[in-house]
C-alpha cells in the first residue's frame, strides 16, 4: 500500500491539478510592494478563476458594496487580502469538493469542514490579535485536510474500512490511516503541497495540525489551525468523527493564549458561521 501511494505521489500528473496561476499568485502576493494591477493581470490569465472571483465577490458572503464586474473592481472593492482568500477558495474548491462518485455527501461534508476550519482560523487571528496575516490562516485552514481528500479520492473503498474500524476501536484516525496506508493524511498532505510548490507555512500546518507541538517553524499558525479543526470536529462537522475524541492540545492553547471564554465563544459562533458559509457551498 505504501508503495502504491509513493508511486501516486511521485507522479505529479496523477494528482489533482492545482492551477499554476494560483501558485504564481501566491508567491506574487507575498511581495510587500505588489500592485493591484500586477495581481489583476496574473489572475486574468486563468479564466475559470476570474469567473469564480467575480461570482464570489458578488455572493452574499463577501457582500461587495457595489456590483463587481471585473477582477480589478473586486480588488478595489474588497481589498487584496480578501481577494487572496477568494482565489484560494476558487482554486481549492475544484480539488476539495470534487465529485466523488457515490460519495457526493462526503465531498460536501468535507468542503463544509474545510470552510468552517478556514473561517474559524481567521477569526482566532482577529480575536487574539495574532501577528499572522488573516488570509494565511484562512488558507491554511482551508487546506489542512487536503491529504484526506486525496486518500478518499484515490482509495474510497479503503477509507470505508477505516471508518468501520474506528467505530470499534479506541484509536485515532491518523493511527488507523498509518496502519492501512503506511501514511496518515498529514504526511500525504505534506507530499501533495510539496509537489505543488506551496509555501512552507502551509506545508507545516498540513503536516502537523493534529500535533501542533511538532511544528518547527510555525508553531503559532499550526496551533491556530489545530484549535479551529478540533472545535469544528467536536461540533460534528467533518467526516473523521469516531475513535478517541479529538482533544485540544494544551501546547496550542498556550501558544495562542486561548481562554475558556474564547473557546466557548468560538463554539457558540459555529451555527452562524455555517449559515453564512452555505452560500459558498452552493454552485
Ligand atoms: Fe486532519
Ligand atoms: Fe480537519
Amino acid at each position: 500500500m505504501k508503495e502504491e501511494i509513493d508511486a501516486l505521489l511521485s507522479d505529479v500528473k496523477k494528482l489533482p491539478p492545482m492551477s499554476n496561476v494560483v501558485i504564481r499568485i501566491m508567491s506574487l502576493v507575498q511581495k510587500p510592494d505588489v500592485s493591484i494591477n500586477e495581481v489583476a493581470a496574473e489572475i486574468s490569465k486563468d479564466p475559470s478563476i476570474t469567473a469564480s472571483i467575480i461570482k464570489l465577490s458578488n455572493s452574499s458572503y463577501y457582500r461587495a458594496s457595489k456590483p463587481v464586474r471585473t477582477v480589478s473592481e473586486s480588488l478595489m472593492t474588497l481589498g487584496l487580502d480578501t481577494v487572496k482568500e477568494i482565489i484560494m477558495l476558487s482554486a481549492s474548491k475544484a480539488v476539495l469538493q470534487k465529485d466523488l462518485k457515490g460519495y457526493q455527501l462526503e465531498a460536501d461534508e468535507m468542503w463544509m469542514h474545510s470552510l468552517v476550519v478556514a473561517e474559524l482560523s481567521g477569526r482566532i487571528i482577529t480575536l487574539k490579535k495574532l501577528p499572522i496575516p488573516k488570509d494565511l490562516a484562512f488558507t491554511a485552514g482551508l487546506l489542512h485536510d487536503i491529504g484526506k481528500v486525496i486518500l478518499t479520492q484515490f482509495f474510497p473503498g479503503k477509507i470505508l474500512n477505516i471508518r468501520d474500524e474506528l467505530k470499534n476501536m479506541e484509536t485515532t484516525f491518523t493511527e488507523v490511516e498509518k496502519k492501512h496506508f503506511g501514511y496518515d493524511h498529514q504526511e500525504i498532505g505534506l507530499k501533495v503541497l510539496t509537489a505543488w510548490n506551496f509555501p512552507d507555512e502551509l506545508k507545516e500546518v498540513v503536516s502537523c495540525h493534529h500535533n501542533p507541538e511538532l511544528a518547527v517553524k510555525f508553531p503559532l499558525l499550526a496551533s491556530v489551525v489545530h484549535i479551529a479543526n478540533t472545535i469544528t470536529v467536536i461540533s460534528g462537522i467533518g467526516i473523521d468523527i469516531g475513535g478517541i475524541n479529538q482533544e485540544l492540545s494544551p501546547f496550542a492553547i498556550k501558544q495562542v493564549g486561548m481562554t475558556d471564554k474564547d473557546i466557548e465563544f468560538l463554539f457558540t459562533s459555529i451555527p452562524e458561521i455555517q449559515k453564512q458559509l452555505l452560500d459558498l457551498t452552493r454552485g
